[in-house]
């Protein structure tokens, strides 16, 4: 495709899941099959594609219930950058949740930042994506039926978020694990992703409670590990850092037409940056 081409935009399908992971898996992305799926199902996932019908880059709007819209997946192979493809497919993305009537935000990549950036968006908190390793039991069990309810409540208390098709998708995928406060006013979820199981949300009332969970979760799993944490949980990323975790790759998270986005006190791990 030559860089003068208008940029053909396609609204994605489902069986278009496969090459979203190829493009994903390529950038070195944590998301999976099943994680495209969602945003195809369940979203407004968008595309281009080469001559080929290969995919080579994407867009993606979540419309969640409350008044907010996430955008993600924007992601273009190495070999088509720098020719509008980006910012063409966030206009679709941006259309999608403008249209649902809902403030659009995102979790964006120092890359991602600049085109954000020149289309409106402002920059709020920085967050780090921490990767290290669980060497814990392996224990951890599958989420009890009636953990849902009480995930539901607590992540929309936190977050504002209404988001219980996300949460009840990651809590229907076989891999998943819960651990809910023994007072049931906290929660962190794990699932599988690509390259290592994705520790979040977690959400509680304060630091002390959140690094407490977080060492049940690391207690029960066994591999690689990314958490993805607002650098200003200074606590929590002193516990990361003493069990060997890394900061693998920094987030800010950026909003259009509402001012600057701040944390919300109880959010002390994301789902990701792709679900906020
Ligand atoms: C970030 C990314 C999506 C940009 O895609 P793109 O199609 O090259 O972006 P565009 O062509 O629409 O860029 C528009 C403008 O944004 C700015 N921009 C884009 N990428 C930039 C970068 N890496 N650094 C600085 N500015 C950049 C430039 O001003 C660019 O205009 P120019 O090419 O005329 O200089 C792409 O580099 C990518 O896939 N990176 C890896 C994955 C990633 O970080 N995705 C963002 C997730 S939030």
């Amino acid at each position: 495709m030559a860089a003068s081409e208008p940029h053909h935009v396609e609204r994605l399908q489902a069986d278009d899941a496969p090459g979203g992971l190829a493009l994903s898996a390529a950038a070195g992305w944590n998301q999976t099959l099943a994680d495209w799926r969602l945003f195809i199902a369940r979203g407004s996932a968008f595309g281009v594609r080469d001559e080929e019908r290969r995919l080579i880059a994407t867009a993606a709007a979540l419309s969640y219930e409350g008044g907010t819209g996430w955008i993600s997946m924007v992601l273009v192979d190495a070999a088509h950058r720098h020719r509008g493809l980006a910012t063409a497919l966030m206009d679709h993305a941006v259309q999608a949740l403008r249209s649902a009537q809902v403030a659009v935000l995102l979790d964006a990549t120092p890359a991602g930042a600049e085109v954000y950036r020149r289309i409106g968006f402002v920059a709020g908190f920085a967050l780090d994506r921490w990767e290290g390793e669980a060497t814990g039991a392996g224990t951890a069990s599958a989420p009890a039926p009636a953990d849902t309810q009480i995930v539901m409540r607590l992540d929309r208390e936190a977050t504002g978020l209404g988001r219980v098709d996300v949460l009840q998708n990651f809590l229907a995928r076989p891999d998943t694990r819960c651990w809910l406060a023994p007072e049931h006013d906290a929660f962190v979820l794990a699932r599988r992703g690509h390259r290592a199981w994705q520790i979040g949300p977690l959400m509680a009332p304060d630091e002390h409670s959140a690094v407490g969970l977080v060492q049940r979760a690391l207690a029960g799993l066994v591999g690689r590990v990314y958490l993805d944490v607002p650098r200003s949980r200074t606590l929590f990323t002193t516990l990361l850092g003493v069990r060997g975790f890394v900061p693998q790759r920094s987030f800010v998270r950026m909003a259009l037409d509402a001012g600057s986005p701040s944390l919300p006190e109880r959010v002390h791990v994301l789902a990701g940056p792709e679900f906020g």
